[in-house]
């Protein structure tokens, strides 16, 4: 990669995924095109990132789909190491996010976000890139790298691409593949639970727990649906907001059996 690096000229963006690509990943392929001369993608399933009674060993791993998708859409280079090279014997260097990185996710995954930080940090050194690309999909990881970025003065820029959906309003997710069809039919509610803040806050709704409740009456009425947590926050800070003339960060967890899924959206006058 340092090689295939050095050899690139002009303006170099990174987008980084754990694979299992599909139009979410492509549209900030897109971006990091948009925004510089060469394109280089991450393709890893990053250990460090997940708890040890989380999915790791079950995420999906289409290599070899992944890496057309890819080729067709005119990445220059893809790094697609093994976890030995990125974290070889005796690696014991963290990154940990601090504040920011033990709310919300955090409180539900330990570690999640050191993971995050740890494996992000360890690209940017390796690839250099001028510019990095995540999705708002994960808000609260957008959050936690542009501020590991700031502290560690990585001189990264970061540019972010909102969240694509499917039609019905499901956030695409690698996960999205694991659900039973039962819960498959059922997940859209997280979009309209979503939809129900929006009309909430375009109704005059300035309450942040308000905000919240209406969230969780919508997904109150999905049986399979087990919420984690609701959040209308700060989206700059995170912090729970009480009455507030915006913006706001909804955001959410919720398990449909043992696949868990999140989502959010942003509320501005
Ligand atoms: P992964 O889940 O593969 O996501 C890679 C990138 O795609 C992230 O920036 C994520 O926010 C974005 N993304 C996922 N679904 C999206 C959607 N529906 N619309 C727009 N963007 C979407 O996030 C990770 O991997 C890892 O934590 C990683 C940053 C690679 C570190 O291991």
């Amino acid at each position: 990669m340092r090689s295939a690096r050095a050899a690139l000229k002009g303006r170099v963006s990174l987008v980084p995924t754990m694979g299992a690509l599909h139009a979410g990943h492509m549209s900030l392929v897109r971006l990091a095109r948009a925004q510089s001369d060469n394109v280089v993608a991450s393709l890893f399933v990053n250990p460090t990132q997940f708890g040890p009674n989380e999915d790791f060993a079950l995420y999906p791993r289409p290599r070899g789909r992944d890496l057309q998708m890819f080729r067709d859409a005119g990445v220059d280079v893809v790094y697609a190491p093994l976890a030995s090279e990125v974290y070889p014997p005796g690696d014991s260097t963290r990154v940990d996010p601090g504040e920011m990185g033990a709310i919300l996710e955090g409180a539900h995954r330990p570690g999640h976000f050191a993971g995050v930080a740890t494996v992000v940090t360890k690209l940017f050194v390796l690839v250099r890139p001028d510019v990095a690309v995540f999705g708002e999909k994960d808000a609260q990881q957008v959050r936690v790298i542009k501020r590991v970025t700031r502290d560690l003065m990585h001189g990264v820029e970061i540019a972010v691409a909102p969240t694509v959906r499917e039609a019905d309003g499901l956030a695409l997710s690698s996960r999205n593949v694991l659900l039973k069809p039962e819960d498959r039919a059922a997940a859209p509610a997280i979009y309209q639970s979503l939809r129900a803040a929006m009309d909430a806050w375009q109704k005059g709704e300035r309450r942040g727990p308000a905000i919240s409740n209406a969230v969780r009456t919508v997904l109150s009425g999905v049986p399979q649906a087990e919420v984690e947590y609701v959040s209308a926050a700060d989206p700059e800070t995170l912090a729970e907001v009480g009455l507030t003339s915006g913006p706001v960060l909804v955001s959410l967890a919720v398990r449909f059996g043992s696949v868990r899924l999140i989502d959010n959206v942003t509320l501005t006058t």
